[in-house]
């Protein structure tokens, strides 16, 4: 037997018992972000691998061993996103955006990068992702954390911790990086292979380390925060305060550095303790320095990216049956000419009552068959249809998720019938 072909590791079918949860969290994810003004942009899913080795960094794991990359029939390099940032800025470049302009755009959509596929890591994985461009004040840094506080109410998730750094100016970070490599230097001996091979390519990444043999020498690390110029502390300040002002607590944790290179400034993290390893849910920050660095006119940036599927595994794993729908309706046709008059009945509900779900039983079957796939739908009636029926120009009206009897009503009447049990 020829054996059957399955989706490549890493990368999920979102079947249709899902498909009505991840629908919600879309939708009112775009619902908040809209009531902030923010508006989508939607970019393509591949994009020249140049962008990505400029603006991620030559030397973070996504570029160094994530991408998807691969020569297209005229030999460029193109590769899959594996993230949104990169794609947008240089949208807006492209589509002059940002010449004198305040932008807040939001996308959604796959993104791919070829990790260790474990829960909640996956090959191809859903960001719904933010970014404005042309404001340099913390407040929109705070607004940026506030729309997410927002989407956790917006979609019911509430218990998750908001993790908040500053990285500094590139100058500050240039000044404690010199630092930094001196104190890795001086404990040589205890770092593992990967902190040795990032020590003078990205020695900051090392404070990340999740290595526990480093935890105690990592501790004790000399902190970016000593090296903060007065600008940057004003501008962190704020922040913690403008949440404080409104509410949302948050933990500051100087070892936040993110595994992207472009930040500067702000950096935030929602991670939650119930999805396991995988637990950050959402994470962003500033990166006034990435609109220049990709040949565009210095431009203030602020950011963050949510991921879908760790977004419904925390809905889930507080309910179970989150998501699940059912139809309100299911038509039951018994004979061939209720069959065909079923189809006329059906549309004539539709037309009154655009609201509801109505399911039509198609090819036929007998009562027990067709009663089966009723009750399947989830549905609250069936609405019965045969000869007799037919004949005295009624319907019967059976509830299925109750003990009433069923009725059976004149055909004229079924749409105020409907109306009435079905006003919500
Ligand atoms: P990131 O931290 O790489 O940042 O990803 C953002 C979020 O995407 C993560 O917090 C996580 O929820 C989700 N995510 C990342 N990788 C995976 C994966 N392999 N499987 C499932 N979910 C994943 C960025 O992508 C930045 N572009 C965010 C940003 C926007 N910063 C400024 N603007």
């Amino acid at each position: 037997m020829t054996k059957s072909i399955q989706a490549i590791r890493g990368m999920h079918d979102v079947l249709p018992d899902q498909s009505a949860l991840w629908q919600f969290v879309e939708r009112r994810i775009a619902a908040v972000l809209g009531g902030y003004g923010y508006r989508e942009i939607r970019m393509p899913i591949l994009e020249m691998t140049e962008l990505f080795k400029r603006s991620i960094g030559e030397v973070t794991d996504i570029v160094e061993k994530e991408m998807y990359s691969f020569d297209d029939r005229n030999g460029d390099s193109l590769t899959l996103r594996p993230e949104g940032t990169a794609g947008c800025v240089r949208a807006a470049m492209e589509h002059g955006l940002l010449h004198n302009q305040i932008q807040r755009l939001w996308y959604q959509g796959p993104m791919f990068r070829h990790e260790r596929p474990q829960k909640g890591r996956y090959r191809q994985f859903h960001q719904i992702g933010v970014e404005t461009f042309g404001l340099s004040g913390p407040d929109i840094d705070a607004e940026l954390i506030l729309v997410t506080a927002r989407i956790w109410k917006a979609i019911g998730i509430d218990g998750l911790e908001l993790q908040l750094n500053t990285l500094g100016t590139t100058e500050e970070r240039a000044a404690y990086r010199g630092e930094l490599v001196g104190y890795f230097e001086a404990h040589a001996d205890l770092l593992d292979d990967d902190s040795r091979r990032r020590l003078h390519s990205n020695p900051l990444r090392i404070l990340d380390s999740k290595n526990a043999a480093m935890r105690e020498m990592l501790d004790a690390a000399p902190t970016l925060t000593d090296h903060l110029g007065d600008e940057s502390r004003a501008h962190f300040e704020f922040v913690c305060q403008a949440l404080d002002d409104v509410g949302v607590p948050f933990t500051i944790n100087p070892r936040l550095v993110r595994g992207l290179d472009y930040y500067s400034r702000t950096v935030f993290e929602w991670v939650t303790d119930r999805l396991g390893a995988q637990g950050t849910v959402c994470a962003g920050g500033r990166y006034d320095g990435l609109v220049p660095q990709l040949g565009g006119k210095p431009t203030p940036a602020v950011g963050f990216a949510m991921g879908l599927e760790r977004l419904v595994a925390v809905i889930q794993e507080g309910d179970p049956r989150a998501g699940e729908c059912a139809a309100d309706l299911y038509l039951v046709l018994l004979g061939d000419a209720a069959r065909r008059e079923g189809l006329v009945l059906a549309e004539q509900v539709r037309d009154a009552l655009p609201g509801l779900e109505l399911v039509c039983n198609c090819g036929g079957g007998g009562v027990k068959a067709q009663f089966k796939r009723a009750d399947r739908s989830g549905a609250r009636f069936a609405l019965v249809l045969g000869d007799t029926e037919i004949q005295e120009d009624r319907i019967v009206l059976k509830p299925l998720r109750s003990d009433d009897d069923q009725v059976s009503v004149r055909r004229d009447t079924l749409v105020d019938n409907l109306k009435e049990r079905f006003a919500h």
